[in-house]
């Protein structure tokens, strides 16, 4: 049994994540400060003597190193980030406090409790806009378009560098669109909420054939979980995902067809992009993943079809 804290344990990702190490026999603390997560998320791990809800800000240095130390923690898991990029796109300084800051605490915290094991939620974001390119983690030249994907791609040059310095071993996983039963943003989240005003009308950011793959929590979370478990020296990179995709267009059909509407007008806001930043397409080399025998139960549109029928609509 040992102590793990997971940053941003009330989000979407790192509740599933808190209930299933809880499910385990771990001990988990959860640090969030309800910018983006919800107390619904973990109210049914309220009562687990194993459970530890701390309200912090983590890019506050001080104030997180104090829940670490005191919660004599072994294992962090860094989910903390902002979630809302459309929203970033217009404020950069979100994504450099709850993305960037977050990370820097974190390290620090470590380093001073000599808290060796990390996991990070890094994103395909890091990548950039690279056009046909099959990416693989060895590709050399990173380039975000956005403020998300630098703040998240600094975080794991930071990790890097502490991981050297100190002898951490740090995990870290470049998710693609994560979706699931209790998702809080994202297409499929913004399509429902769009319908439920407007069940005649369906605004679509972009022209609709912006196409990524679409990986399923559970999923991820496996993952997750037995990844983190094994030792390692240094930095691990994984890009995880799945190899199909999914376009907007085909996600706004699903949609529909769950909400039982057969004639909603779609309204293309036109351009490839759902937003200045947003990559459109793009295409990961999971091979190396593979090698170690993981591989998803659901495919993207698998994971669009399992979040639809999860959602109470
Ligand atoms: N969901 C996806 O599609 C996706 C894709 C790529 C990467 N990721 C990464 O996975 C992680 C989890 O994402 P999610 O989808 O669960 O998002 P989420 O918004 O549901 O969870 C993030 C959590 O972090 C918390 N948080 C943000 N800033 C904080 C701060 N300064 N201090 C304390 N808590 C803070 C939020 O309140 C929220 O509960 C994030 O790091 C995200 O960047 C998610």
């Amino acid at each position: 049994m040992e102590n793990n804290l997971i940053t941003g344990g009330a989000g979407f990702i790192g509740s599933y994540l808190t209930g299933r190490l809880l499910k385990m026999g771990q001990r988990v603390v959860c640090v969030d400060n309800f910018e983006l997560g919800r107390p619904e998320n973990i109210e049914k791990y309220q009562r687990n003597p194993d459970f530890k809800l701390c309200e912090c800000d983590v890019s506050d240095e001080k104030a997180f190193n104090k829940i670490v130390e005191k919660y004599n923690v072994e294992r962090i898991y860094h989910l903390a980030a902002n979630s809302d990029i459309q929203k970033s796109a217009r404020f950069p300084e979100i994504d450099f406090k709850d993305t960037c800051t977050t990370t820097y605490s974190v390290l620090e915290a470590m380093r001073r409790n000599k808290i060796h094991k990390l996991f990070f939620a890094s994103t395909s974001a890091v990548y950039g806009n690279k056009v046909g390119i099959n990416l693989s983690e060895n590709i050399g030249e990173l380039s975000p378009i956005s403020y998300y994907g630098a703040s998240k791609l600094s975080s794991e040059a930071f990790i890097s560098a502490y991981a050297y310095m100190n002898d951490f071993e740090a995990l870290i996983f470049r998710f693609p669109n994560v979706i699931g039963p209790g998702l809080t943003h994202g297409v499929i989240f913004d399509f429902i909420q769009k319908l439920k005003k407007n069940p005649e009308e369906l605004e679509i950011l972009g022209d609709g054939t912006q196409c990524k793959p679409y990986l399923y929590v559970d999923d991820l979370v496996d993952a997750i979980i037995k990844f983190s478990m094994k030792k390692r020296i240094g930095v691990e990179t994984y890009n995880i995902g799945v190899d199909t995709a999914t376009t907007v267009k085909e996600i706004a059909d699903m949609v529909c067809e769950k909400l039982g509407l057969t004639k909603v007008k779609y309204k293309y806001t036109g351009g490839n992009v759902g937003w200045k930043g947003d990559v459109p397409v793009f295409q990961y080399d999971l091979s190396k993943i593979y090698e170690t025998g993981w591989k998803p139960q659901h495919n993207s549109n698998e994971s669009v079809k399992a979040t639809l029928e999860s959602l109470k609509l």
